[in-house]
């Protein structure tokens, strides 16, 4: 039974979140929020881990790629608003789970991202990240608005990140399952990349 005094949705509580059918314009700034949050966790790790030049690179990198991700859901976002579509339904369904779950995640990586955080485990926190569905959707979204450029362009420094977090991986974590799943997650996103590329002839 619905309990009327709580509401399944209440938009003032939470921008992250919404009944099934989001618009576009919240789906891409909960996107948007969400890449942010990522982020900022890698700015933080580059800071953390500052002393290291080459892991204190490998961190910056990270984060200048989430900005980028940022800047072009951004983007997207400006030209939908000038053509007037961005308060249509969002051309991709996202589940509110996944959203919380995400959220939660960056969370409590934030909180654990101090002082004293140990390379091996901030690297397996960033594969975490990386495996959520959280690059797929944004993805998604800039395809669905059709950007393939951006896409493909998202696509590339995803693979690009990953294969550098493989090497980080196996240069600082003693964990053949981690590296194995790094590698496979790369793989995945390549193969996307080369499918993609395959249709748009490029
Ligand atoms: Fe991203
Ligand atoms: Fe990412």
């Amino acid at each position: 039974m619905l309990n009327s005094e709580a509401p399944l949705y209440d938009r003032s509580k939470s921008a992250l979140s919404w009944p099934l059918m989001p618009t576009t314009r919240e789906a891409l700034e909960t996107a948007i929020a969400l890449e942010q949050q990522s982020m900022s966790l890698y700015a933080r790790m580059a800071k953390i881990f500052a002393d290291n030049p080459a892991l204190r690179d490998f961190w910056f990198g990270m984060a200048r790629d989430e900005a980028r991700h940022v800047g072009a859901l951004d983007l997207v976002r400006t030209v939908l608003e000038i053509e007037d579509k961005l308060d249509a339904s969002s051309p991709i369904s996202l589940e509110d789970s996944t959203i919380v779950k995400l959220r939660t995640m960056l969370e409590r990586f934030h909180r654990e991202a101090g002082a004293g955080l140990k390379i091996d485990r901030a690297l397996a926190m960033a594969l975490e990240v990386e495996e959520t569905e959280l690059e797929d959707l944004v993805a998604e979204l800039l395809k669905a608005v059709q950007e393939p450029d951006e896409y493909e362009r998202c696509l590339r420094l995803l693979v690009h990140d990953l294969g550098e977090l493989g090497i980080m991986i196996e240069r600082y974590c003693n964990d053949a399952a981690l590296l194995r799943r790094c590698d496979m997650l790369c793989d995945r996103h390549a193969e996307t990349l080369r499918a993609s590329a395959a249709v748009g002839g490029r």
